[in-house]
């Protein structure tokens, strides 16, 4: 089957999206940090029907990982990617460290606003270092839309937020989580589940669920929340770092129920975190 082309740096990026512009076509952005499986895929058929050329870039992003975490033994696996990417992807960015943050690099953005709390209060640099690379690509490569998964929901809210606030002219778009029979939201870090962990995994979902129908049946939230936290630590799950109802909008705490609101859960099993997210 036909693969994409490869590219490795800024220029030969900004060179093959020149010409796609000057034939007129409309580009989309996938941002990945390759390992890709059916989620990532699914972002990159839904840019498909946003835009003529799709570019689908593949960045272990050193920034976003705190030193205690899993930057070293992030899956890489370049060529299976592009295998499974096919020809749905017309050009994949995979560039080196050193492309991205050349020797005396010294920028790092600042975001505010849907990042703070949630994956802040446990990983407090994350979300500058995803600010910053997300940046970079979206100045690289200019896109006409990007896209992102709602499965990192908080994520996709910064990145709404820095694209909005920075003033670039690019269309953000979210896509539904992509999940396995059981509900496990698909992710790259599912790999490192045992066989036993694999099935405590897939109670995450389900015990969202159970939350937004209490909610739904009219239990007060800090209720809610705290039963979705013994459920999962009964579960099988060692820790939880959160199960918090937000605002769909902002993330703040809800306060009018009227507006839409969103169940969003971080929790470990063994070494492995895993995160999920459901609106109500
Ligand atoms: P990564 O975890 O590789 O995810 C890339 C994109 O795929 C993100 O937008 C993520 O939300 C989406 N995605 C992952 N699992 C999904 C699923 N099960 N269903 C739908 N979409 C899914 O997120 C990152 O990389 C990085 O932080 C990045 C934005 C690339 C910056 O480094």
């Amino acid at each position: 089957m036909k693969t994409a082309e490869i590219v490795t740096t800024v220029e030969a990026l900004r060179a093959r999206v020149a010409d796609w512009r000057r034939d007129g076509r409309r580009v989309g952005l996938v941002p990945t940090m390759g390992a890709l499986h059916d989620g990532h895929l699914s972002l990159v058929a839904a840019t498909q029907s946003h835009a003529d050329r799709t570019v689908v870039s593949i960045f272990v992003n050193p920034a976003q990982f705190a030193p205690h975490e899993d930057f070293d033994r992030y899956p890489r696996t370049l060529q299976a990617d592009a295998g499974k990417l096919g020809d749905t992807a017309d050009l994949i960015f995979a560039p080196s460290v050193a492309e991205i943050y050349p020797e005396g690099f010294a920028t790092r953005l600042e975001v505010w606003g849907p990042a703070a709390g949630l994956e802040t209060d446990f990983r407090p640099h994350f979300f500058s270092g995803v600010a910053t690379v997300v940046a970079k690509l979206l100045i690289a490569a200019m896109p006409d839309v990007a896209i992102f998964g709602e499965k990192d929901y908080q994520q996709l809210l910064v990145i709404r937020r820095l694209t909005a606030d920075l003033g670039l002219p690019i269309e953000i778009l979210g896509a539904p989580i992509v999940r396995e029979a059981d509900g496990l939201a698909l992710s790259s870090r599912n790999a490192y589940l045992s066989a036993e962990e694999r099935v405590v995994a897939g109670r995450l979902n389900l015990i969202l669920r159970d939350v937004a129908t209490r909610l739904k049946h009219g239990d007060p939230v800090a209720i809610a929340e705290q039963f979705g936290r013994s459920d999962l630590l009964e579960a099988g799950f060692n820790s939880v770092d959160y199960v918090a109802v937000r605002d769909a909008g902002t993330l703040q705490p809800v306060s009018d129920p009227s507006r839409p609101a969103r169940i969003l859960a971080a929790a470990k099993i063994g070494a492995t975190r895993l995160i999920d997210n459901l609106a109500v």
